[in-house]
């Protein structure tokens, strides 16, 4: 199923156990009692949580089966995520607690309260408003990692506007797509950001982007860098100047919404066609993320919480803006490169702020931990109480290097597994959970998961098999915004007997109930952690003029987890060179964004395919790797 290395029975018996401070302070000491009855009484448990927000009208029903798999959640409930985030810190001594610690990569650095963000929100929800953005349209944002990006999400989502928040990182076509998909009048956007000490020109790809986007009749773009960007007449409108009107009153109310209400969409990638835009809703997910980044990272009001990942991707959604803000935590937040000017910024910026809880990625700690220890040790990391990690498997060498280096071996590693649908985590420990490196552990509070064959049967202990979720939760994606079929037939088809979730990565469960999830066995590609098609690479492949056809596959990299490798067939005529193959790495980096950027480029005659024409990747992939291609009796050839 997988060729990803097995973690041997030596590494899969080694425990980590938490010290008595972690239990004695922990908000739930005994993981087992509180699992049990989530499952027993999952609606009277999330009751019970929902409890703890304030709603403007209480819900009828806390759980709606009637018309699977469109589940609803807190059925005629009456909230608003910014309500819970920021509004009700206000009445109490958190209005003066620092909501956002924020530093730019020249070194800049904005600290603010809650009733200072507040006024930046409403301030902006007001600009929003005044260019004609109502309760239920679709705003796209693409912005560097800045202050401004959490704000204009908060922004809409006070007015009832919805927001597709697309990566920095991606690129023209990318940007272009989802902005049609959202059928977006207003993008908010910057100049620029910085990165490595340069600047990204996110102002050039947005206006590209608006050449090829009919529905935008509004660019908002926020002054970071200052350098000289193109700004369309009647378009085009600097942030700080209409924030300068008197239309931006720091006074907006916060607008009603039904628990069920669209709060987000987020593109992500799939097996086949265009990213589909996820759709969030207000209730549940709020209930649902609140609940977990509590639990699983003891959430406490001094602490200071840093999830280092992207606002553009669903970790930057769910635990650096709504979740912290929700639980009155101070966020931290970084917009550039973690080595710049040297490997040691991100362990300056916990010593210099006294970070407690540090989430990041498998990939940012491999990246980090290969310039060394001494990078770490020139600072004082004690402020440090707990670590996370999300995005991908994280190797136990990275675990250990993680853990011994920044977690001075007494902070205990959060390894939560869940993805964009899910909203929130769905197997990973608490605090007090004895930790195996590599293992995400156990499923969260209302989460119940499988492991099955081929045949929908329950695989033995330590066998592989495909993982799934046996009950919806709270917070997961309701639909896929324009295609609610396709949220049924990715989803819910393959186990709609049994009611089902497919996950579609591979898994196995150890002697101790301990879960391993090994990777995707679709034809979804992580990079770094990030997720991309190979359907999006190979159409961003053959848009190359002399390419005809390609397939994309993931092979194994020491630091990304996974590469991108394509293999391209050319034209009648045309033969291909390195100069090509640079080229087209360069095509594809254009169109989609870097991170899309093929490792290695091959020219091939012929691909290998099932009678039916399917592109059997995974035997590109056996070829790679020198491995057993396997079943070949439906290959072609
Ligand atoms: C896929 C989802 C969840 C936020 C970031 C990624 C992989 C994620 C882990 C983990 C092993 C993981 C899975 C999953 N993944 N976290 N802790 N251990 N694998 O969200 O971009 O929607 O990707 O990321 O393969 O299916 P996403």
């Amino acid at each position: 199923m997988s060729d990803e290395k097995k973690v041997s029975n030596a590494e899969a018996s080694e425990f980590f156990y938490p010290s008595d401070e972690i239990v004695s302070n922990a908000h739930i000491k005994d993981y087992d009692s509180v699992y049990k009855r989530s499952i027993e009484d999952p609606e009277g448990f999330w009751a019970e949580e929902a409890e703890k927000l304030e709603w403007f009208r209480k819900w009828d029903k806390v759980f709606d089966d009637s018309n699977a798999p469109f589940y609803k959640w807190f059925v005629g409930g009456k909230i608003n995520i910014v309500h819970n985030a920021v509004d009700r810190h206000l009445k109490t001594w958190r209005r003066n607690k620092i909501a956002m610690i924020w530093e730019g990569e020249p070194g800049d650095v904005k600290v603010m309260s809650y009733h200072a963000l507040n006024r930046e929100i409403c301030k902006t929800a007001n600009v929003l408003k005044s260019m004609g953005v109502n309760k239920g349209d679709i705003v796209t944002i693409y912005m560097p990692q800045i202050p401004e990006l959490a704000i204009t999400m908060l922004a809409c989502v006070k007015i009832g506007a919805a927001h597709s928040v697309v990566y920095g990182g991606f690129s023209v076509e990318a940007l272009a797509d989802r902005i049609a998909s959202a059928n977006s009048r207003v993008l908010v956007t910057a100049d620029g950001g910085w990165r490595r000490g340069k600047v990204t020109d996110l102002k050039s790809i947005a206006n590209e982007a608006m050449d090829r986007s009919p529905t935008i009749e509004v660019c908002i773009t926020v002054k970071r860098t200052g350098h000289d960007v193109h700004m369309e007449n009647d378009r085009d409108f600097w942030y700080h100047d209409l924030m300068a009107l008197p239309i931006a009153s720091p006074r907006c109310a916060t607008e009603v919404m039904d628990a069920e209400d669209m709060l987000f969409i987020l593109f992500t990638s799939g097996t086949t066609g265009k990213p589909k835009g996820l759709v969030h809703t207000h209730g549940g997910y709020q209930v649902f993320t609140a609940t977990s980044h509590k639990y699983v990272f003891d959430i406490k009001d001094e602490d200071r919480w840093w999830c280092a990942a992207d606002p553009g991707w669903i970790t930057g959604h769910s635990y650096l803006v709504y979740s912290p803000l929700v639980n009155g935590s101070t966020i931290m937040m970084y917009e550039g490169a973690p080595n710049h000017p040297y490997p040691n910024r991100w362990w300056n910026m916990v010593e210099k702020y006294g970070i407690t809880i540090l989430y990041t990625s498998p990939t940012a700690i491999r990246g980090l931990m290969r310039f060394g220890d001494q990078w770490p040790r020139r600072h004082d990391l004690s402020s440090l109480r707990l670590l996370g990690s999300v995005g991908e498997p994280i190797n136990p060498e990275a675990w250990r290097w993680y853990h011994k280096n920044i977690g001075a071996d007494k902070c205990p590693i959060m390894d939560t597994w869940w993805q964009t649908e899910t909203g929130g985590f769905m197997i990973c420990p608490l605090p007090v959970t004895p930790l195996k490196p590599g293992s995400a552990t156990k499923p969260f509070f209302g989460v119940q998961v499988g492991v099955i064959d081929e045949d929908g049967n329950e695989v033995a202990a330590g066998e592989e098999g495909k993982l799934v979720i046996k009950r919806p939760t709270p917070g997961m994606a309701r639909t896929i915004l324009g295609d609610p079929e396709r949220y049924e037939d990715t989803y819910w088809k393959e186990y709609a007997e049994q009611g089902w979730y497919k996950a579609g990565d591979s898994a196995r469960i150890d002697e101790d109930g301990y879960i391993w999830v090994i990777g995707r066995i679709d034809d979804v590609i992580k990079v770094s952690g990030y997720r991309l098609g190979t359907a999006e690479v190979e159409s961003a492949l053959v848009s190359y003029p002399d390419v005809s056809e390609a397939a994309a596959i993931a092979l194994p990299h020491e630091l990304k987890g996974n590469a991108i490798h394509v293999y391209c067939i050319l034209k009648a005529g045309v033969k291909g060179d390195q100069k090509m193959a640079n080229d087209i790495k360069k095509h594809v980096s254009s169109e989609i964004g870097p991170i899309a950027k093929p490792e290695e480029v091959h020219f091939l005659e012929s691909l290998p395919k099932t009678r039916s024409g399917k592109i059997m990747r995974r035997v590109l992939k056996a070829r790679a790797l020198g491995i057993d291609e396997g079943d070949l009796s439906t290959l072609e050839e």
